[in-house]
């Protein structure tokens, strides 16, 4: 039959598989089309090839089985296969025709590709879609953006299957060009800090009430249903109990501590810096992913963590203050000396870290008694892992002083003095120092709604579990 699909979703991800399921159950008739045929014929097999489902396996015989105006959903991976699609769509496009990007591309990529097709006359979406693969079936929340004309011809199909919030569905046009990822990538933003700041908590429960992962599961699932009431909550305490056997302890336990991302956070973080408006949570939570990744920095680095163990009188605030900036004055330096081997090997510039040390000795606005201890202790030595060499020199400083630090940070804050420089700069230092981080959490709640998979600590290659979900 040419030309009678309502709609096509084309890429069969876990996303794209459940949102053409989900369109099917509302009564759409779906054309779906893979790069690969094997994901099709899979997705035919699994699903059971529900009535109004049409498999096809050419970009020709996709498009042409679609009733005009041809409205297409786009599950491809965002970045280049974006364009690589649409370019073979392109051809086959009429005026009027609508390309709906579901991915999470970044928001300049749609303003872009909204102007390109523009003149063709097809009506360009970003599209935004959030719950994972859970949400795509069951009725996801959507953030579109681009062509107005193109959003009008999707609209009904969208309130049909969106996520309903006391029966207004989830869905909402935001703009033209790549609006409805910016805000989808806000979300993202937002969805980074939640997450970082779970894994935190998680952190404190264990090393403050010697929790185990099932005991901190009960403690969340008790959260669970008041004013912490959330899906990422709700996740939470499933991950933490989920056993794969019951002779087995938590899952979770033997999740590698290293959480991934795919760039929503960073563009986040990014715009902030841009725009000049503040998101410090967002981008710690982005950090808190790259020092998670730094895991044989951190394993080499552990050997100088220390903590503050109990505080000190409050009479000695004085010398809080002086010793919480000279060890925030050593983390900065350390932070950017970091920064510097890694553009250097990264940038291939090849530059050795101490020659920085070298020149700031003098004349620069950062000179210090500091940069000539971490100059000279560099001396003489491999012109390799420099930041470790530094954190050899300063690390007694770091033990001794610790709980000043500490002290400081918990004093700003009952008081109500923003302290965000040292907080992070101390944060920086715990984290670079930690052996083991609790990212396995994090990485274990991406797994949980998007299957995005996860290393295990205790068996090589990547995995992904349903959590006890069924
Ligand atoms: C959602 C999620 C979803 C995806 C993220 C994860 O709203 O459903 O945000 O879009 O799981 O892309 O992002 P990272 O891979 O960067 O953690």
């Amino acid at each position: 039959m040419q030309g009678s699909s309502d709609v096509g979703v084309l890429g069969l991800g876990p996303m794209g598989e459940n949102f053409a399921l989900n369109l099917l159950s509302r009564g759409f008739s779906v054309s779906v089309y893979n790069r690969t045929p094997e994901r099709t014929r899979a997705f035919l097999e699994r699903s059971g090839a529900p009535e109004g489902l049409r498999a096809t396996y050419s970009v020709q015989e996709f498009v042409s089985s679609l009733s005009r105006p041809r409205r297409v959903f786009l599950f491809v991976k965002a970045g280049a296969p974006v364009d690589e699609v649409i370019a073979q769509l392109r051809p086959h496009l009429e005026e009027g025709d609508v390309l709906i990007d579901c991915g999470n591309s970044h928001f300049r990529d749609s303003d872009r590709r909204y102007q390109e097709l523009l003149g063709q006359g097809v009506d360009f979406i970003g599209m935004g879609v959030s719950g994972g693969y859970e949400g795509a079936l069951r009725g996801p929340s959507m953030m579109a953006g681009g062509s107005i004309r193109g959003y009008g011809s999707v609209e009904g199909v969208l309130r049909e299957v969106a996520a309903r919030h006391h029966g207004d569905p989830c869905v909402a046009y935001f703009g033209p060009g790549g609006s409805g990822h910016l805000v989808k990538t806000v979300h993202n933003g937002i969805e980074y800090a939640m997450m970082g700041a779970i894994a935190e908590v998680y952190g404190v429960l264990r090393a403050g009430l010697g929790m185990g992962p099932e005991e901190a599961s009960e403690v969340f699932e008790s959260w669970s249903n008041g004013e912490l009431s959330s899906f990422l909550v709700e996740a939470t305490y499933r991950v933490l109990r989920y056993r794969e056997r019951e002779s087995e302890g938590p899952l979770i336990e033997r999740v590698l501590d290293v959480a991934e991302q795919k760039g929503t956070g960073l563009w986040t973080a990014q715009l902030s810096l841009e725009l000049g408006v503040p998101s410090p949570s967002i981008s710690e939570a982005v950090h808190g992913r790259f020092v998670s990744a730094m895991k044989g920095f951190r394993e080499k680095a552990s050997r100088f963590a220390c903590s503050a163990g109990p505080s000190t009188a409050e009479s000695d605030l004085l010398e809080a203050c002086r010793s919480s900036l000279y060890l925030t004055f050593v983390s900065s330096y350390l932070q950017g000396s970091l920064l510097l081997e890694a553009s250097s090997r990264s940038l291939g510039y090849g530059f050795d870290v101490a020659e920085a040390f070298r020149v700031w000795r003098a004349g620069c606005i950062i000179r210090s008694r500091i940069v000539e201890r971490a100059y000279s202790a560099l001396l003489g030595r491999e012109a390799e892992s420099r930041t470790l060499q530094l954190m050899e020199e300063f690390h007694r400083d770091f033990r001794e002083r610790m709980v000043w630090w500490a002290d400081f940070v918990a004093a700003a804050a009952r008081l109500g003095v923003p302290a965000p420089v040292t907080s992070s700069a101390m944060n920086w230092y715990l984290s670079v120092t930690s052996r083991r981080l609790t990212a396995n959490l994090v990485q274990a709640l991406r797994d949980y709604f998007g299957r995005h998979g996860y290393q295990r600590t205790d068996m090589p290659g990547t995995f992904t579990s349903d959590w006890g979900r069924g």
